[in-house]
């Protein structure tokens, strides 16, 4: 067969991993023929694309980012973007395609496999938020970023006696900052699914100083929102794919923090950096098992499926129960338990 494979959306450490695995497989198993769209979607339409052999990917393993480069484009955008992305596989001759993404390109994997496309999905996104599964590769390496990043914030905090706030990703939903919050010891994790409020969160941080010189961390997910009418923060901007760009709020928290305690208070926006660089062993190990159970899919014809980790094992859902699943937020049992440390 010959198989096509894209990344789409934003990069995340383990992609090329999945990549890996699934032309391992496809081409020492099932004799395959593959081939890397490059730049998401958008390669498809334009016939841009690499050829992927095991050797092409030796060395890979421990590489961050994508070596077939991602974007936002999806072919519902454009017009003619389905006709193009019709006759780019045609041209090209591929059987199947193997989309590697979040919920933006996987939404457009599902619409395009209901037009008839033959297409398998692989979740990816460091928010770890995608319904459907118990994990997507990249989150943990992010929560090892994080941690070691609060775990340096502590000693400089502790010697000036200051309030760190770190701001980490999660557009949606607040895995990262909860895990890494546990992880590091924050003394509040501030997150999506929970509106906070800025006097709470200072009297816990007034609470912790008079109780020693202790210097206070306090996570932030970049999603999280104040609850309705205790805090005003700007509207984030939109990117060209009508993208929120998110980042900003721990500046704003920060802000409080210190015009509010008098604590002198600093901010450290993690950024990017959780995305980029090598994934860990975790996530490598999971890249590559979804990789060869989704070369594995295309090989059974069950195209419309999304590769999962459920209850520790691959499996697979339909990409349309997965969208129907929506978001998976954060367990509010994790939530309690991360809040206990809280010096609420
Ligand atoms: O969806 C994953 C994510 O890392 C979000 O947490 C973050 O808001 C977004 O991507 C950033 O995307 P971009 O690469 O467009 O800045």
């Amino acid at each position: 067969m010959r198989v096509g494979i894209l990344t789409g959306g934003g990069d995340c450490p383990g992609l090329n991993a999945v990549i890996r695995a699934a032309v391992r497989k496809g081409t020492r198993v099932h004799g395959d023929d593959i081939i890397g769209f490059l730049d998401g979607y958008q390669g498809v339409v334009d016939q841009r694309f690499m050829r992927l052999d095991v050797e092409s990917l030796r060395g890979k393993l421990p590489i961050g980012g994508t070596i077939l480069g991602t974007s936002r484009y999806q072919p519902f955008m454009d017009d003619d973007g389905v006709d193009r992305f019709r006759q780019g596989l045609a041209d090209l001759g591929v059987d199947a395609l193997i989309v590697i993404g979040g919920e933006g390109t996987l939404g457009a994997a599902r619409d395009l496999t209901e037009l008839g496309f033959p297409v398998v999905g692989v979740p990816k996104t460091i928010d770890n938020d995608m319904g459907g599964t118990e994990m997507t590769f990249g989150f943990q390496t992010a929560v090892q970023i994080c941690t070691d990043a609060i775990d340096r914030l502590h000693t400089t905090a502790e010697s000036h006696d200051r309030v760190m706030v770190v701001e980490v990703m999660g557009r949606h939903a607040g895995h990262i900052a909860v895990w890494s919050g546990i992880a590091g010891g924050a003394t509040v994790t501030l997150i999506p699914e929970e509106p906070f409020d800025i006097d709470a969160v200072c009297e816990a941080i007034l609470r912790r100083h008079e109780s020693g010189r202790f210097a206070s961390i306090v996570v932030v997910a970049e999603g999280a929102v104040p609850a309705p009418g205790t805090l005003e923060i700007a509207a984030p901007e939109v990117d060209l794919y009508g993208h929120q760009r998110l980042g900003g709020i721990g500046t704003t928290i920060g802000g409080e923090i210190e015009r509010r305690t008098g604590y002198e208070t600093r901010v450290t926006i993690l950024g990017h950096i959780q995305r980029g660089g090598t994934p860990n062993a975790y996530d490598r190990v999971l890249a590559t098992r979804y990789g060869v159970a989704a070369i594995d899919l295309v090989h059974e014809g069950r195209y419309g499926q999304m590769v999962a980790l459920q209850a520790d094992r691959i499996t697979s859902i339909p990409l349309v129960e997965a969208k129907q699943l929506g978001l998976k937020t954060v367990d509010p049992q994790l939530y309690d338990v991360a809040r206990v440390f809280f010096a609420l």
